[in-house]
């Protein structure tokens, strides 16, 4: 059975009502009509129709005031506006203000019905996805990891294969890079899975306190013991403890956390009672513990106990495949989770964040990404919605103006001299640091040393 939609038009022309009431209700839809601005914002709160065709230029108030303020009340509801000048300028702009799309007038009859139809459909897929979303974040406390890079998909085998084991994991990598992530991966899909999933910042406390965090204490311990505590190892049984920032652990905690990992006991602070447990150990560090183990900042016996199997997720700026499929997942996620209907990236949205280094890693791209999803009013992220400092990776200049004061030269002096003024700009955005400028132009930072003394720019 075909659907029958109610659906609001808003011209000040009558001919153009009249037609469109024959079309749609023949279609077997229930018009309503309206003849300016204000009349459609009365139709549109009184009637709440399924979606809007709507003429930009009206008395009163206009199409695209009109727009606005139906964005603030219903944001799920389609707006579709109608405008008589083909200009470009303001379609972008009602694009922007969440115009689901426009048509040009004089406008093709089919082309409109079959908009209408694609509105309507991605009205329904999203609110099934967002059902969907409810549902599956109520059901698991953790995101899948996504990926699209070779190397992380082998890191995500293993990390399947790990799961059944009972053996200790250390994760070794980069701020942001998804070393949580992992560790809840390995979690949830082992046979502890139903147990507790327990984390712990080793950074975080004084010494004294990650102890009795650690181990627990017995009632009189230490001033301030009032009752007896269980510690993590304890809470942890039969599940999994995640040790963030391991390599921070001072060096008396790390000789009693050896002994745990070896013997599977121990007893609580102050307490003489020896306490058996049962927990897979996962240790996290952005920091280099072989180096720190050289060293002598970490113990080298404890680091072989924890690094029995080693994960190490790879910065994003390595896996570029990676920036926008995380960011199509964040988008639909943030989406979601504010009641907005955005879809898509604007193809220059994507490409400054595929262009820019993310020293953050994916915890940086899913904030930017966030924020440009509350900042958003329209369906789709435009480049001016992303943080400052990644809109600055676009600041090159048109490529007109530098030709204009170029003419009268040869295509390969103009094409140098573009080159040059690219370099130096990308030079400056990157504050002067040559890898990252390599790679945002996207040369080996050996041509851009080349590049750097062919042109003489220091
Ligand atoms: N491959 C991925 N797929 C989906 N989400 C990811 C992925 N990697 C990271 N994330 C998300 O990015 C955020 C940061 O990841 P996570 O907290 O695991 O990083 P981390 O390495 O522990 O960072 P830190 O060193 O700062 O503690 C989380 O919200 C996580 O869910
Ligand atoms: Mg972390």
């Amino acid at each position: 059975m075909k659907k029958s939609y109610r659906i609001l038009i808003v011209d000040d022309e009558e001919s153009v009502r009249r037609m469109l009431t024959t079309v749609f209700t023949r279609d077997g839809h229930q018009p309503i009509c309206a003849e300016d601005g204000q009349q459609a914002l009365e139709l549109f709160e009184q009637q709440t129709p399924d979606i809007v065709l709507m003429d930009i230029r009206m008395p009163k108030l206009n199409g695209m005031e009109a727009l606005q303020v139906m964005r603030q009340t219903h944001q799920s509801i389609p707006v579709i506006l109608m405008t008589a000048y083909a200009a470009v300028e303001t379609a972008v702009e009602a694009l922007r203000l969440g115009a689901f799309d426009y048509v040009i007038k004089p406008f093709d009859l089919d082309e409109l019905k079959m908009m209408i139809g694609r509105a309507m459909q991605l009205r329904e897929m999203k609110q099934e996805i967002n059902l969907l979303h409810r549902a599956l974040s109520d059901s698991y406390q953790w995101d899948r990891i996504l990926t699209n890079s070779p190397k992380m998909m082998e890191l995500c085998k293993d990390t399947a294969k790990i799961a059944q084991s009972n053996a200790s994991v250390l994760i070794t990598g980069e701020s942001g890079t998804g070393k949580e992530l992992i560790a809840k991966a390995i979690h949830y899909n082992s046979p502890r899975a139903k147990g507790p999933f327990i984390k712990i910042n080793c950074g975080a406390l004084p010494e004294s306190l990650l102890e009795s965090e650690l181990f627990g204490h017995e009632k009189g311990a230490f001033t301030g013991a009032q009752t007896q505590r269980q510690g993590l190892f304890e809470r942890a049984n039969q599940g999994t403890l995640l040790l963030d920032e391991v390599g921070e652990m001072p060096h008396n905690l790390q000789v009693k956390l050896l002994r745990v990992l070896q013997e599977r006991e121990f007893e609580r602070l102050g307490g003489s009672q020896t306490i058996k447990t049962d927990i897979r150990l996962i240790a996290a560090t952005n920091r280099n513990l072989a180096a720190m183990v050289e060293q002598g900042e970490f113990r080298q016996d404890l680091f072989y106990r924890l690094n029995v199997i080693h994960l190490s997720p790879i910065p994003l700026r390595e896996r570029p495949e990676d920036i926008s499929l995380l960011a199509q997942h964040f988008l639909q996620k943030f989406s979601a989770e504010n009641g907005k209907e955005i879809v898509e990236l604007d193809p220059s949205t994507l490409t400054i964040l595929e262009s820019y280094p993310w020293p953050g890693n994916v915890r940086e791209l899913s904030n930017a990404i966030e924020r440009a999803v509350i900042m958003s009013t329209g369906f789709i992220i435009f480049p001016d919605e992303l943080p400052e400092h990644l809109q600055q990776q676009l600041n090159v200049p048109h490529i007109s103006e530098t030709v204009h004061t170029l003419i009268g030269h040869t295509l390969k002096e103009n094409l140098k001299a573009y080159e040059r003024e690219l370099i130096c700009t990308a030079l400056a955005n990157n504050q002067g640091n040559r890898v990252q400028t390599a790679r945002v132009l996207g040369i080996s930072r050996r041509a851009l040393m080349y590049k750097l003394q062919e042109y003489r720019i220091d």
